[in-house]
């Protein structure tokens, strides 16, 4: 447990309080806020995951000894089974794993999409979650109240047009933490998914157009710490499911409604709402 644990949690029946939290996408975006959350007001120890060491040692700098990292490719399963054995060397046990880390390609039509690009995204955003879960649940299950929470996106309630590889990707995800999840009884594994819709942060940086220039998006997306904050709550109450987002439930209420028509439909929103960003999803 974390020395800063000695203080007293703020918050009634805090279940992150004290804990050890292996968390993965540190270096920025929804993770990074994630780990400020866990150090400073749960009193938890970070073992943050990703490839940034610059933006990983800021962290550091600024948590101090609560938050340590491992810098590697989460799409790569042999690095995980190395992660997990340098933990079990330290006698760390982690009680809570967070599968956040992960990419958002250019907006862009399947059939010029390119099939590298594909095959890494499904391997960054869905395969990544398998190999953390396959690397990290023997450790995680010698914790007395382990906690695996996976974030997946509105994407996996209704999928768009321009991210066939994300949209398959997170849909998978769901399924995944889903199935897993019913595996187990909740005193042996408690399991969380998050459903965030269009949240501020990097993840936006490869597209086209800056998304602050679209309308659309700027009404719709919801700001990063707000988003951190929401999944913190979800956590901290123990969740076992949540969708965040107006844009992420309009889109799982479309999908229910019209499960035929519901990706069309979004693809008209975004066509008309923010052409410049989804040039190459909708043109020859
Ligand atoms: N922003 C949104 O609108 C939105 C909506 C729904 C769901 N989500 C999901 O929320 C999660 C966090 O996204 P974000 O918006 O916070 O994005 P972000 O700011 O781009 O952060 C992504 C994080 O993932 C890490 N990462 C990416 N690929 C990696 C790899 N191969 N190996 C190790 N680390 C990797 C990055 O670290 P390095 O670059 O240092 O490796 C970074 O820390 C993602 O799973 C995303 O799909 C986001």
């Amino acid at each position: 447990m974390n020395p800063a644990a000695a203080a007293k949690p703020q918050q009634k029946n805090d279940r992150l309080w004290g804990k050890t939290v292996v968390l993965t996408g540190a270096s920025s975006g929804i993770g990074r806020a994630l780990c400020r959350r866990l150090v400073q007001k749960h009193a938890c120890r970070v073992i943050g995951v990703a490839r940034n060491e610059e933006r990983c040692a800021a962290l550091r700098e600024e948590l101090g000894e609560a938050f340590s990292f491992f810098l590697f490719d989460v799409s790569d399963e042999s690095a995980w089974q190395d992660f997990a054995l340098r933990l079990q060397e330290r006698n760390t046990v982690p009680d809570v794993l967070i599968n956040n880390a992960g990419m958002l390609p250019p907006f862009c039509r399947f059939d010029k999409t390119d099939p590298a690009l594909f095959s890494q995204t499904v391997r960054t955003d869905f395969l990544s979650v398998v190999y953390g879960c396959r690397a990290l649940l023997p450790l995680l299950k010698k914790s007395p109240a382990p906690l695996l929470c996976n974030i997946a996106s509105s994407a996996a309630l209704c999928p768009l047009p321009g991210v066939t590889a994300y949209a398959a990707s997170k849909a998978a995800v769901k399924s995944f933490t889903e199935a897993l999840a019913a595996e187990y009884p909740a005193d042996k594994l408690r399991v969380c998914l998050i459903l965030p819709g269009f949240t501020m942060t990097d993840i936006f940086r490869g597209q086209k157009s800056e998304i602050g220039k679209s309308r659309l998006i700027t009404m719709a997306a919801m700001p990063c710490e707000k988003m951190a904050d929401k999944i913190e709550r979800a956590l901290t109450k123990g969740k076992k499911r949540k969708v965040f987002g107006i844009d992420a439930k309009g889109m799982a209420l479309l999908y229910a409604l019209l499960p035929a028509h519901a990706a069309r439909i979004c693809g008209g929103v975004m066509r008309r709402g923010a052409a410049a960003l989804f040039e190459d999803v909708f043109t020859e």
